[in-house]
């Protein structure tokens, strides 16, 4: 009897660690999946458009492409309008950029590969981001040294996270945000943490700040 009484604790508890390590397996295998998705590799494009080329290169600011940063939940992609600006003049015959004359004759906009995408439950804004000093480089690396945009790390939970938890040592003075090659000094961080009013970090790690 206790013999027996015995056997069937071991089956119970061998079972229990079973589901256990077939929850790690199945959750650990989700996060690598999420990972894979995402990061590191470059996105193919229909015109070969180099960031660090023309963010690099010739020194535009992201604000001339992507004017919507600063006030918007999306930092929006350029019309056709913005490169032909240049292009009309510069390269006018150029066989890479065929497709920019195609749509500004047609008037229909390029269509882009998308490289980030969030899943749709996490709620993001880049406006409140800008104002508090995060520089874009932050989040998307150092763009302008990227021909072909890819991003550099996932949009995990707990990338997000770990800089809502304590954000002064990554903040930036607001008119360093663009620039791509600031390094933060955390003693200025601190500082611009009250200067800046940035919300305490119980609010900021809430899940409705995030999850709406
Ligand atoms: C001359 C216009 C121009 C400038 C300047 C520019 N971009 Fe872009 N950006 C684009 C275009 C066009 C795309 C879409 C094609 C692509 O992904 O390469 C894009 C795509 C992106 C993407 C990927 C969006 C996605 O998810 O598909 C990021 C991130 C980005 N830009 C960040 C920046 C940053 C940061 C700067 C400043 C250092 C910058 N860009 C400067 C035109 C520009
Ligand atoms: C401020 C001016 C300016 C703007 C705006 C601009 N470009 Fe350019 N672009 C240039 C210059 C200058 C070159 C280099 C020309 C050369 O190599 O002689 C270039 C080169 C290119 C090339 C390579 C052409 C080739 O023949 O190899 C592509 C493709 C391109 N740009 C796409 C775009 C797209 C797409 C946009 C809009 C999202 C854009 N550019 C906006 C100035 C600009
Ligand atoms: C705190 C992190 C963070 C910072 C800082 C940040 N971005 Fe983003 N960016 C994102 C995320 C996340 C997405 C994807 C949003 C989505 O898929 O809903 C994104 C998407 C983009 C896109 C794709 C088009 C779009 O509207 O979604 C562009 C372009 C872009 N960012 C440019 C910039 C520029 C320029 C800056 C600097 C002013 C910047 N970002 C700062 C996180 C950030
Ligand atoms: C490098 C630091 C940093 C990173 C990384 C970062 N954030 Fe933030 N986030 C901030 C700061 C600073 C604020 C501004 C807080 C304030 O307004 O006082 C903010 C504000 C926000 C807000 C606005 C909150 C509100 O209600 O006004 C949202 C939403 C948000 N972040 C989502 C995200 C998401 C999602 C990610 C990951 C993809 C992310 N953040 C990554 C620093 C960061
Ligand atoms: C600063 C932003 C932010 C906050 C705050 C936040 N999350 Fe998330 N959460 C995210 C992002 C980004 C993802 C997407 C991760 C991915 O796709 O890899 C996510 C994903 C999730 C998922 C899906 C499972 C997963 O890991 O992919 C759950 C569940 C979740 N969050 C719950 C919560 C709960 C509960 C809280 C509060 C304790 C919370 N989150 C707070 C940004 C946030």
């Amino acid at each position: 009897m206790r013999r027996r009484n015995r056997w069937l604790k071991t089956l119970f508890w061998g079972s229990v660690l079973g589901v256990f390590l077939a929850l790690v397996l199945v959750f650990s295998g989700v996060a690598v999946g999420a990972l894979e998705q995402r990061e590191g590799r470059p996105v193919p494009q229909p015109v070969p458009f180099s960031h660090a080329f023309h963010a690099g290169g010739l020194g535009l600011s992201c604000r001339y492409c992507h004017s919507a940063v600063e006030y918007a939940p999306y930092a929006g992609l350029p019309p056709t309008e913005t490169c032909m600006t240049c292009h009309l003049y510069v390269k006018p015959d150029s066989p890479n950029l065929a497709l920019v004359r195609e749509s500004w004759e047609k008037g229909e906009p390029l269509r882009w590969n998308r490289v980030i995408n969030l899943p749709d439950f996490v709620y993001f804004h880049h406006a409140p981001h800008v104002a508090k000093g995060v520089g874009c480089a932050e989040c998307h690396g150092r763009v302008d040294q990227m021909p072909v945009i890819y991003q550099p790390r996932a949009f995990t939970m707990k990338f997000c996270l770990d800089c809502h938890w304590n954000p002064a040592p990554r903040l930036r003075p607001r008119e360093q945000v663009f620039n791509m090659a600031y390094v933060p000094d955390p003693e200025l961080g601190r500082e611009l943490l009250k200067l800046y009013h940035v919300r305490p970090p119980e609010e900021l790690t809430s899940c409705n700040t995030c999850h709406r």
